[in-house]
């Protein structure tokens, strides 16, 4: 089973990406670099929600203004596949902060600033397993 988890991957475009009208954009990136979209949810995240799938931030200063900006529209939940997906992508997606992402990466491209930086991706496998059920019920 353990391959199965480490071939997977969760994303999230977040409400600033949505509004923009980038989703396609954003997926048509993901797609080129031979991920596999095999989940999608389209939702608004309720504030309970929002702060639990980021619980792990909560004693961080910046976790209430997160789970409030993740609340302002709607986001993008995805499971992507791939060989060495969580790795691959996160190399996809570039840094945290859009200013230090490398060109070409998502976040370059379409991220506004650290709180407002397009999307998310799982840091580790076990990571992508949690979040996958978040969304995905698997
Ligand atoms: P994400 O990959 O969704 O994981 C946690 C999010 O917290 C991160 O992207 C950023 O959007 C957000 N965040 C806001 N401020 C900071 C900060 N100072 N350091 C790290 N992440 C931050």
């Amino acid at each position: 089973m353990s391959h199965i988890t480490e071939n997977l991957t969760f994303a999230m475009i977040k409400p600033e990406a949505v509004k923009k009208n980038v989703i396609g954009s954003i997926i048509a990136l993901i797609e080129e670099k031979n991920f596999t979209v095999c989940g999608l949810s389209m939702v608004r995240l309720t504030l309970e929600r929002a702060q639990a799938f980021y619980k792990v931030h909560e004693d961080r200063p910046f976790y209430q203004a997160l789970c409030d900006y993740m609340c302002t529209g709607k986001i993008v939940a995805m499971v992507l596949k791939k060989e060495n997906a969580v790795q691959d992508f996160r190399t996809l997606i570039g840094a945290t902060n859009p200013k230090e992402a490398l060109a070409g990466t998502i976040r370059n491209q379409f991220g506004t600033s650290i709180e407002e930086n397009a999307i998310h991706g799982s840091d580790s496998d076990t990571n992508a397993q949690k979040e996958i059920h978040f969304f995905f019920n698997q």
